[in-house]
C-alpha cells in the first residue's frame, strides 16, 4: 500500500528526473560511477605488470579473489555480480539522460539562418559518436573476455594473464584496445569537463582548472590501458609457463619440426 511518504518521495525523484537541472545530475551522478569503475579496473589490469610470477600471476590471483570477495557470506561472485548490477544500472541511467538532454537541446535550438553551432569543440561534437561506439566496444571486450565468446586465440576462464598475452600477440587485438581506449579518453575529457560545469563552476579561472583536471584523469586512464596491449604486444610481458597458449606454441613447434 503506498503511502504519504513514499508518495512524496517517488514525485520528488520524479520531478528530479524531469527537470533539466536533475537530469544533468542523473548523467553526472552516474559518470562518477563509471569513472570510478574505470579507475579501479586501470588498477586492477596493472597488476598484469606483476608478470607470470611462481606459475600464479598476479593478475590470475587478483580475478579469483574478486570472485571469492564476501564468501561464504556471499555467494561465489556474488560480489562481481553485485559491481555488474550497479554498473548496468549506471550505463542506462546515463545513457537515457544523455540521449533525453540532447533532445531537450535540440528541440530548444533556434532554426534558420544565423543558428548555426557556435563555439561548440570537436570533443562536444564527437560524443555522439564516441558513446555509441564505446558501447559497441564493451559489448566486444566483454565477448571476448569475460564470456570468452571471441575466441580467435586460446582463452581459459580464470587465465586472465594467459588470455591477455594470447590476444595482445595480435595486432588487429592491440589496435581495438587502442583505439577504445583512445575512445574512452576522448569521450571521459569532455564529459568530465561538462560535469564539473553542470555542478557549477562559472569563473573563468576554475573552469579552467576543471578542464586541465578532466584531462589529467582522462589522460591517466588512457595511459593505464594502454599500457597493458604494448607491453604484452612488445614482449615486455613474459609469456606464461604452462598456459594454452604456450601449449598451442609448443605444438606448432614441435609439427613443423615433423
Ligand atoms: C586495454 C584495455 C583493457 C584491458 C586489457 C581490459 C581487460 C579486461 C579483462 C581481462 C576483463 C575480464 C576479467 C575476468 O572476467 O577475468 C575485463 C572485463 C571488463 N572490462 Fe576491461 N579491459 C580494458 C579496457 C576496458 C575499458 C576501456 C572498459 C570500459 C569502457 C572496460 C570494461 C570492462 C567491463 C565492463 C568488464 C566486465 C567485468 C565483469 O563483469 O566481469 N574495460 N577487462
Amino acid at each position: 500500500m503506498a503511502t504519504g511518504s513514499n508518495i512524496r518521495r517517488r514525485t520528488w525523484l520524479g520531478e528530479a528526473w524531469d527537470s533539466t537541472l536533475g537530469k544533468k545530475l542523473f548523467a553526472a551522478g552516474s559518470a562518477a560511477v563509471l569513472v570510478a569503475y574505470l579507475l579501479l579496473h586501470m588498477l586492477g589490469n596493472l597488476t598484469a605488470l606483476g608478470g607470470v610470477g611462481d606459475g600464479s600471476p598476479q593478475i590470475d590471483r587478483y580475478g579469483e579473489w574478486l570472485r571469492e570477495f564476501g564468501t561464504p557470506l556471499l555467494p561465489h561472485a556474488g560480489f562481481l555480480w553485485f559491481v555488474r548490477g550497479i554498473l548496468l544500472i549506471a550505463i542506462a541511467v546515463h545513457v537515457t539522460a544523455v540521449v533525453q538532454l540532447a533532445r531537450r537541446n535540440r528541440a530548444a535550438r533556434p532554426t534558420g539562418h544565423g543558428a548555426k553551432r557556435i563555439g561548440r569543440s570537436w570533443a562536444a561534437r564527437s560524443m555522439i559518436v564516441t558513446g555509441p561506439l564505446l558501447i559497441g566496444f564493451i559489448v566486444f571486450h566483454i565477448l571476448h573476455f569475460t564470456t570468452l565468446t571471441v575466441d580467435v586465440t586460446p582463452l581459459r576462464h580464470g587465465e586472465v594473464y594467459a588470455n591477455l598475452y594470447g590476444a595482445f600477440q595480435k595486432w588487429y587485438f592491440v589496435l581495438i584496445y587502442l583505439v577504445g581506449v583512445f575512445l574512452i579518453g576522448t569521450h571521459l575529457r569532455h564529459g568530465l569537463w561538462s560535469m564539473l560545469q553542470t555542478l557549477g563552476l562559472d569563473d573563468h579561472r576554475r573552469r579552467e582548472r576543471a578542464k586541465a583536471g578532466a584531462t589529467v584523469v582522462a589522460g591517466v586512464l588512457v595511459a593505464g590501458f594502454a599500457l597493458i596491449p604494448i607491453l604484452f604486444w612488445t614482449g615486455a610481458l613474459p609469456e606464461p609457463a604452462g598456459s594454452a597458449h604456450a601449449t598451442v606454441h609448443a605444438l606448432s613447434a614441435l609439427t613443423a619440426r615433423i
